[in-house]
């Protein structure tokens, strides 16, 4: 079989399994197992790349998400590792970062690190920084602890288990979180590879997707400095009711900001200035 035709059949089905962009997705997958710059696709394709190649189209087709199989995912300017202990950082989550990068700041807090993503993007651009990243699951801290080594910014940050601020001191220039906002309800609607392959607690709070918010907001003002900054990801019909829960935790200049996509994204608020 040459790699013309393996690259055509595995779009095929990739197509068939219910991936629209499943010719794009065969060579990407591809590049995973050879990374020459020029692919000759009449040239017939060895039988171990050919096996390799089949098995992650294989676990592709049972929607597996493609971060799982390459191990990898870019987010804002830097490559980090995902496993499915993490959720696969998203491009949306970008808006959050240009936003936390607008002003100063010198400490930052995420809540619910996960990979670790936002947080190590806002220490490379911020080299004076330093920053807490906490999350509940352990596996995910770990992931977290690996990005920050292999981009060099394990010495300017901590990883502490904890359920939001419960183990936590300190005041902060800026926290950040994007937690899971999912509805239990809107679990199901889900593309698989969400659905099936992401950590569930890192999608959903179980109940009604305004948890965290109302955990994180209640008490953003003990873990602020005066002036300080809360910045939170948020699911596009939710920016009236999470503004709503900053204004009961006293933060003030309560704002609602949209992504490229002119959806809701983030709500950000600040504490008084004493
Ligand atoms: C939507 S993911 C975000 C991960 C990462 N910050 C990102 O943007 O890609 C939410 C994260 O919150 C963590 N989380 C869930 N419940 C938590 C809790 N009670 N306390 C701390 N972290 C929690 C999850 O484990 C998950 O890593």
């Amino acid at each position: 079989m040459t790699i013309g035709e393996a690259l055509r059949q595995a779009g095929k089905r990739l197509q068939e399994a219910g991936i629209e962009t499943g010719q794009a997705e065969a060579i990407a997958l591809w590049g995973l197992i050879d990374s020459s710059a020029f692919v000759d696709r009449s040239a017939n394709v060895d039988s171990e790349k050919l096996a390799k190649f089949q098995y992650f189209v294989d676990r592709r087709a049972r929607r597996e998400p493609f971060s799982h199989i390459s191990g990898r995912r870019m987010f804002y300017k830097s490559s980090f590792r995902v496993t499915p202990d993490v959720l696969d950082p998203r491009p949306d989550t970008e808006t959050l970062v240009e936003l936390a990068l607008s002003k100063p700041f010198n400490r930052v807090l995420d809540l619910g690190t996960g990979s670790g993503c936002i947080l190590i993007s806002l220490l490379i651009e911020r080299p004076e920084a330093t920053g807490v990243g906490t999350d509940i699951s352990h596996k995910a801290v770990l992931v977290a602890g690996e990005n920050a080594a292999r981009l060099g910014m394990a010495d300017r940050l901590v990883l502490p288990l904890s359920d939001w601020y419960d183990d936590i001191g300190g005041r902060f220039d800026l926290i950040v979180s994007n937690p899971p906002y999912i509805a239990a309800g809107e679990m199901e609607a889900l593309q698989p590879e969400v659905r099936d392959y992401e950590p569930r607690a890192a999608l959903t709070d179980e109940a009604d997707g305004l948890t965290a918010y109302r955990r994180i907001s209640s008490r953003a003002l003990q873990h602020l400095k005066p002036g300080g900054r809360l910045l939170v990801e948020i699911g596009p019909t939710q920016g009236a009711a999470v503004s709503s829960l900053f204004r009961e935790g006293g933060l003030e200049n309560v704002e609602v900001h949209h992504d490229l996509d002119r959806r809701e994204r983030v709500v950000s608020g600040v504490a008084p200035s004493v």
